[in-house]
């Protein structure tokens, strides 16, 4: 029988549109969403980050790799540079194969689409942000084989609501390769 990889989980914020992005960064500044980031990526240390090319892009020279974490870009580009320490892989099963500890995908939108299809992908932690924020980079719908298991709390900042939710899988994800 093969072997399971370990379940990995998302961490994302949708508005009520599901947006998640405009013009290749966030629509919303929200600092307590980020301190959630944070504290659910970094966790008690040792683990892994996994994003798009697009998003480590969109993140500040200064800000990046994200400090604590062990920080995976996805690109189908061979040549593409990352800077010392940061690991890059062809693919999410590549980076899922070879990263440490607890992981998670954290975006953009055309890796979350693709994480929300893979049948480790187990647990989605959700900050809904109330309103629309005019985005054009949307949240896959991830349906009826989810359920909304925990809330962490909410909170507004200048005048913008939100929420931290988390979704676990209840249907296990047919498994491609059966
Ligand atoms: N609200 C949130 O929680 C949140 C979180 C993160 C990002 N965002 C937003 O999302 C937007 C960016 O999302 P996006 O969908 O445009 O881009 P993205 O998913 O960040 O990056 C797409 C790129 O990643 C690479 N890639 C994706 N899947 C891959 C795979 N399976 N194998 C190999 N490479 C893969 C490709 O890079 P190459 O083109 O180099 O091959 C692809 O063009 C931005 O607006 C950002 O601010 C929002």
């Amino acid at each position: 029988m093969p072997l399971e990889p370990p379940a990995f989980a998302l961490v994302v914020a949708m508005d009520q549109q599901r947006g998640i992005g405009r013009d290749g960064d966030l629509a919303w500044r929200l600092p307590e969403d980020l301190k959630w980031f944070r504290a659910v990526t970094v966790g008690a240390g040792g683990q892994s980050v996994i994003m798009g090319r697009k998003t480590w892009d969109s993140i500040p020279d200064r800000f990046r790799p994200l400090p604590e974490r062990e920080n995976w870009v996805l690109t189908r580009q061979p040549e593409y540079a990352v800077p010392s320490g940061v690991r890059r892989a062809a693919s999410l099963d590549q980076a899922l194969a070879h990263c440490e500890g607890p992981r998670f995908v954290i975006g953009g939108g055309s890796l979350y689409a693709e994480a929300l299809q893979h049948p480790s992908c187990t647990r989605i932690y959700l900050t809904v942000v109330e309103g629309s924020f005019d985005c054009d980079t949307f949240l896959a719908e991830f349906g009826p084989d989810w359920q909304h298991s925990a809330e962490f709390g909410s909170g507004e900042h200048e005048g913008i609501r939100y929420r931290f939710e988390q979704w676990d899988r209840v249907v296990p994800a047919a498994d491609a390769c059966t």
